[in-house]
């Protein structure tokens, strides 16, 4: 009795200092900007000279302190000039100064002492670090060429982690829309294009929702399916406008100069700037068929 109770004790004090040894904090930070890490540990001033401390991250030595060593023997190359040196006065952090989708893991501190002319391990601390990047405000085009369909696409660039795409119509999920997703090889940030095909019967309100990690982007699509009338849906394309009011311009432009010529003759004014609505529309339908930026046929969505 007395020994299974002692080895009891045995096990439970080694799975203590199992927990303990591998005690750490999990950290969220976004791309480009600082991180700071807490080793969780003091050393008094005066006894910084028995210490080695090391942060490391997947066998690379990122920042270190050993007394009459110069830290930049120490650091590894990927980590030279990017970190700053271990903050004695403060649990002995660091900082990252410009976190990039690489620098996501574990990063270990690890304090030795020097104990009877050894030095020994008295503390270790992991900080799991992953990364975040905010995808830009989804953009949304249409194509309205083809008459019975709106084909619309919904982009958003340089975000991180992968995204997944849902679509909304009218509060019910669409489930046949082709993704692509293209991730940049240097930076490691996503793009991402997905494309719907919907039937031009009704009025539409679409929403294209984009998730990552824990948080969501999305946008509201009401597209109006009114023949006969002048389309006013709330997707204003800028280039319509410019052409529309270099039309316009050019088209008074003209009208003044034949109204210089012949001076009496006042008719027709008020009637001319109706054709210019046509021009810009032609230019719209033109701008609108222009192929997806920046697509590449690396993956496609499993909701296809
Ligand atoms: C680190 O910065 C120093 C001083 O600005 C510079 O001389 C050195 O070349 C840099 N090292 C690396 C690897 O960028
Ligand atoms: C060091 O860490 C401890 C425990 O997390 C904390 O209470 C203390 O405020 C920290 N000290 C400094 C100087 O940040
Ligand atoms: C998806 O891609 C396939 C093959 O390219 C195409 O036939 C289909 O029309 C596309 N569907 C949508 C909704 O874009
Ligand atoms: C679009 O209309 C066609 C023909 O009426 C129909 O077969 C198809 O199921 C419709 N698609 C959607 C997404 O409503
Ligand atoms: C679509 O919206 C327009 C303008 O609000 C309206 O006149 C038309 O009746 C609607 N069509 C349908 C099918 O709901
Ligand atoms: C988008 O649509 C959803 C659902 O219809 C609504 O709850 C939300 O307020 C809308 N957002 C905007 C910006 O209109």
């Amino acid at each position: 009795m007395a020994q299974t109770g002692l080895s009891t004790l045995i096990l439970l004090v080694t799975y203590l200092g199992f927990v303990c040894s591998s005690s750490g904090e999990t950290q969220i930070a976004r791309v480009n900007e600082p991180a700071t890490f807490s080793c969780n540990y003091n050393i008094p001033k005066k006894e910084m000279a028995n210490h080695r401390i090391y942060w490391q991250k997947a066998g690379k030595v990122v920042q270190a302190y050993a007394p009459g060593k110069k830290v930049e023997d120490l650091i590894d190359l990927p980590y030279v000039n990017r970190t700053t040196p271990i903050d004695s006065s403060n649990n002995l952090s660091i900082t990252i100064l410009s976190l990039q989708v690489a620098d996501e893991g574990t990063y270990e501190c690890i304090v030795q002492k020097l104990i009877g002319g050894q030095y020994q391990r008295v503390h270790k601390y992991d900080v799991k670090l992953s990364i975040r990047a905010d995808f830009s405000d989804p953009s949304v085009s249409v194509n309205e060429e083809d008459p019975s369909i709106w084909r619309i696409t919904c982009s958003s660039r340089n975000g991180y982690p992968q995204p997944n795409i849902f679509w909304m119509n009218n509060g019910k999920e669409l489930t046949s829309f082709n993704t692509t997703i293209f991730q940049d090889p240097a930076t490691r940030l996503y793009n991402v294009d997905s494309e719907v095909h919907v039937n031009r019967t009704t009025n539409l309100s679409l929403i294209c929702l984009i998730k990552y990690s824990d948080f969501q982007l999305s946008k509201n699509i009401t597209l109006k399916n009114d023949p006969g009338a002048v389309s006013t849906h709330q997707l204003i394309i800028i280039p319509t406008v410019i052409s529309f009011f270099i039309f316009f311009i050019a088209i008074m432009c003209v009208n003044r100069r034949n109204c210089q010529l012949c001076k009496k003759q006042k008719a027709g004014f008020n009637s001319v700037p109706q054709a210019p609505t046509v021009v810009a529309k032609e230019e719209k339908a033109e701008d609108l068929v222009l192929p997806l930026p920046h697509v590449e046929p690396t993956a496609a969505s499993d909701y296809v």
